[in-house]
């Protein structure tokens, strides 16, 4: 009842959009993260890429993708060709999720009933900016856009259809930052560059 109160008319363009969600309480990510961060880019993107939340980095600095996995997704970019200027950068659950450790803010994953409460914002995004083809990075990205959490596993380089256009499933690169073997790192490394330049084609 509260958020069918608190929910605003549909927004009719991006930044409209953006300004709804920086006041948004769906959940109470609202509560703990410092502020909404919004996806960013051109308007005209013909691909838009979705992670899972923002870290540490993004919740201060208001803005998607610019800590530690941020660049190293931008090196991935730049060697797949695909210019970041070029590209809607967003994510599924727009507040940073974290429990307290010491002077440090752990991440946290968000749960289902997060996901499901921002995916309201995700979907309208998407309905706005009408990409030829959105990109998932990784479990929660994946779970948003296609409303399915089946396991990434088989999922990953393929294309799922859906009512906003079709999806094209990755990994996160911070999942790279996080495998403790340089070969196996090595190899998900060139496989998720293989990953962005098949978006780069698709969404060509
Ligand atoms: N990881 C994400 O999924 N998104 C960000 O914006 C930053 C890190």
């Amino acid at each position: 009842y509260r958020d069918t109160l608190a929910e605003p008319p549909p927004a009719t363009d991006l930044q409209a959009l953006a300004r709804q969600a920086r006041g948004c309480t769906r959940c109470d990510l609202c509560h703990i993260a410092t502020q909404t961060v919004t996806g960013e880019g051109p308007e005209d993107a013909a691909l838009m890429v979705v992670g899972e939340q923002p870290g540490d980095t993004e919740d201060l600095a208001g803005r998607p993708f610019v800590g530690p996995a941020g660049q190293l997704l931008d090196t991935l970019l730049a060697e797949a060709e695909l210019p970041r200027d070029r590209l809607w950068m967003t994510n599924a659950v727009k507040h940073f999720k974290h429990v307290p450790r010491g002077k440090k803010r752990i991440h946290a994953r968000p749960n289902m009933s997060e996901i499901t409460q921002c995916r309201w914002w995700l979907d309208q995004e998407r309905m706005l900016l009408k990409p030829r083809l959105t990109l998932a990075l990784g479990a929660t990205a994946t779970t948003a856009l296609t409303g399915r959490s089946a396991a990434l596993g088989p999922r990953r380089g393929k294309v799922e259809d859906t009512a906003n256009g079709p999806v094209l499933i990755t990994i996160h690169p911070s999942y790279l930052l996080r495998l403790p073997d340089a070969g196996r790192a090595a190899e998900e490394r060139a496989r998720l560059t293989e990953d962005l330049r098949q978006a780069k084609r698709l969404a060509a």
